[in-house]
């Protein structure tokens, strides 16, 4: 079963409740969050009280993808606010190994992520402590990029160590979709292919 993720960076912020029930409605198996420092990337979005609020009317698990620096600081308010997934970036973190058992010390899904410059092996000795690894498949940063299809090649490597989740994130639609879960990845992060498509459900559909 392939996990659909919605990333909400594409919805109307003025009427978030309704575009996330919206994606649930539709299908949605995670919601996907992202949180930008503008320091990691150049923008940015989401912190934890939005967080918090998304968990009071959210029925589906929230998948919080950390764009910032220091992440270790900030995996227990995420937490606490009601993250289901914390992923954070292994160019960002100090400490990978502590960052991740910090998260896990929540009881929640760890996941760690890779830009597109970064290569594979930095983050093979990892997998094994980890839920979920993100291949990043545009610069992270904005929605709407083009889909980098030499990132996609990354997942046949990171597959072979077997990681519960391999998530892809970035100009991810119908066609690199496919791409993507024939190298094996089962988790798939979509903005605006499913918020700007004219049929949320069917777009929704169509990536699975
Ligand atoms: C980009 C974010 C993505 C973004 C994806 O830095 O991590 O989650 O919202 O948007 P699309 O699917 O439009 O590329
Ligand atoms: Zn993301």
């Amino acid at each position: 079963m392939t996990i659909i993720s919605p990333s909400i960076l594409s919805a109307d912020f003025a009427n978030l409740e309704r575009d996330i029930k919206r994606v649930e409605k539709a299908g949605a198996d995670w919601l996907h969050i992202d949180v930008m420092d503008g320091h990691f990337v150049p923008n940015i979005t989401i912190g934890v009280p939005v967080v918090k609020s998304i968990k009071k009317i959210a029925s589906v698990p929230l998948d919080v993808h950390l764009m910032i620096e220091n992440p270790e600081k900030y995996i227990e308010p995420f937490a606490e606010a009601g993250a289901d997934i914390l992923t954070f970036h292994l160019e960002a973190a100090n400490d990978v190994l502590k960052t991740i058992e910090l998260i896990k010390s929540f009881n929640i899904k760890a996941g760690m992520s890779i830009k597109p410059k970064t290569s594979a092996d930095k983050i093979l000795p990892y997998i094994k402590h980890l839920d979920l690894v993100l291949v990043m498949t545009v610069e992270p940063g904005f929605g709407g990029q083009k889909f980098m299809p030499d990132c996609a090649e990354k997942i046949s490597v990171i597959k072979q160590y077997a990681p519960p989740f391999i998530q892809v994130d970035g100009g991810i639609n119908d066609k690199t979709a496919k791409i993507c879960t024939r190298l094996g990845a089962n988790s798939l992060v979509a903005g605006n292919y499913i918020y700007k498509s004219a049929d949320i459900k069917t777009a929704v559909e169509s990536l699975r």
